[in-house]
């Protein structure tokens, strides 16, 4: 087998043969295939598509790059949420005990952020002590004693993934369905979670901008689940503007624990409550506990304490909180009627909550805290938005990105506004 005929083949239109993918995946990973000839492959993929039988045996080919794990031994079923990425998307850090107050085993193998999308544990990061490195004996032993782990994937998790989403990264490639369905699901069947529901997001923060390819994605990621066994549902749920009231690491923690504590900010409720009955139901338990109720009597609370003590964290210390914060106030009396995602994610990330290389670091207390949704009556010189950093040499750069023509809109007084859904679409 060679490489330069797998390449030729698709950059042609050809569908690839079993071997061909089986081949080329583990070419790669031994590092026999060199980095230059799998973007052009992943190109040629992003340009011409794969079908299911293709995308199904890359996937299948990515899992057989490294170990599969096993929860069978525990008592409880297992369930799982991906999130396919957004801005102020802080979800897992609520639903993760939230559902495992409920009566499921939760085995959240979560990433860093990466661009203008936060990552879990970048934020978890953030309260003093907590360890993302966990071995799997640590890890077992964490699911075990409070019924939820957040977790680095170790490195023998999907390996050929690991290597590749670094270089769709850097090859402008991240965007393909086949290489972002094959990338997520390699993951979650190799994790060994027996139930899995995707938060596929949609709007300007996401990958996918449009319902039609988010609905597209969910459909490829949810047959890929049922052919391997896992029981898989996707919502469909809205990233035109920012979830909740926070976008950045110490700040969504803090929005998290409020959402624990039975407060929280509507939207944010709303998914987190949405996503964990699909966990539970998809996992088999029924007629157990109510989420609405684990939120309302502290036992969500109190598996979400157990979980960050776990792994080396204070539940009770000080979040860090930015040296320095600036006021971004409404040009104009009216009603809101858009705060953009994507704008205020890439302002997050310039005031130091995201990285632009896989190895530098975040600032714990950098981000946007939001003062007003879409839909909020305003008044001109009200603060709309307040941003936080360490190194107050970023704000220019950061507000850069919110004087966009789309960034904030704001139309006259008693204009029509129509929310947009924050559930769009299920796919089971
Ligand atoms: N998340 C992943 O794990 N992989 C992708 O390709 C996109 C989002």
């Amino acid at each position: 087998m060679d490489v330069i005929s797998v390449i030729r083949a698709k950059r042609d239109r050809a569908e690839l043969t079993d071997a061909q993918i089986d081949w080329v995946i583990d070419a790669y990973t031994r590092g026999e295939v060199a980095d230059e000839q799998m973007s052009a492959l992943a190109m040629a993929i992003l340009l011409n598509g794969m079908n299911l039988r293709e995308i199904s045996r890359w996937t299948d080919a990515m899992i057989r790059s490294g170990v599969r794990m096993d929860f069978s031994s525990l008592p409880l079923p297992t369930s799982d949420k991906h999130s396919t990425g957004g801005v102020g998307d802080k979800i897992t850090l609520p639903l993760a005990p939230l559902v495992a107050a409920c009566g499921a085993a939760v085995p959240q193998l979560s990433g860093r952020g990466l661009g203008h999308t936060g990552g879990t544990l970048d934020k978890l990061e953030s309260i003093p002590g907590w360890r993302a490195l966990l071995s799997n004996e640590e890890m077992m032993d964490v699911l075990r004693g409070t019924g939820a782990v957040i977790c680095a994937a170790g490195d023998g998790l999907a390996p050929a993934d690991k290597k590749l989403y670094a270089l769709r990264d850097v090859t402008g490639t991240v965007e393909a369905i086949p290489l972002i369905a094959s990338s997520i699901m390699s993951k979650k069947i190799a994790e060994g979670t027996g139930a899995l529901v995707l938060d596929v997001k949609v709007g300007s923060g996401a990958f996918m901008k449009n319902l039609a390819d988010a609905q597209e994605l969910a459909r490829t990621m949810v047959g890929l689940g049922q052919n391997a066994g896992v029981n898989t549902v996707a919502l469909l749920t809205d990233m035109s503007t920012p979830l909740g009231l926070t976008a950045g690491n110490a700040l969504e923690v803090r929005e998290s624990v409020e959402v624990l504590a039975g407060g929280g900010p509507a939207d944010v409720v709303e998914l987190t409550l949405a996503l964990a009955r699909e966990m539970l139901a998809a996992a088999g338990v029924t007629g157990g506990k109510d989420p609405e109720t684990a939120l309302r009597d502290g036992s969500a609370m109190d598996h979400w304490r157990r979980m960050i003590a776990a792994q080396g964290g204070d539940p009770d210390a000080a979040l860090p909180v930015a040296r320095e914060q600036h006021v971004l106030t409404a040009p104009a009396s009216g009603v809101l009627t858009g705060l953009d995602a994507y704008a205020v994610g890439v302002a997050a990330w310039r005031l130091g909550a995201g990285r632009a290389r896989k190895e530098d670091p975040v600032q714990a207390g950098a981000g946007v805290e939001i003062h007003a949704k879409p839909g909020a009556v305003v008044t001109a010189g009200q603060p709309l938005l307040t941003l936080h950093t360490d190194t107050p040499e970023r704000f220019d750069y950061a507000l850069e990105a919110l004087a966009t023509p789309d960034a904030i809109t704001i139309a006259p007084a008693g204009a029509d506004f129509k929310a947009t859904p924050l559930i769009l679409d299920r796919i089971a």
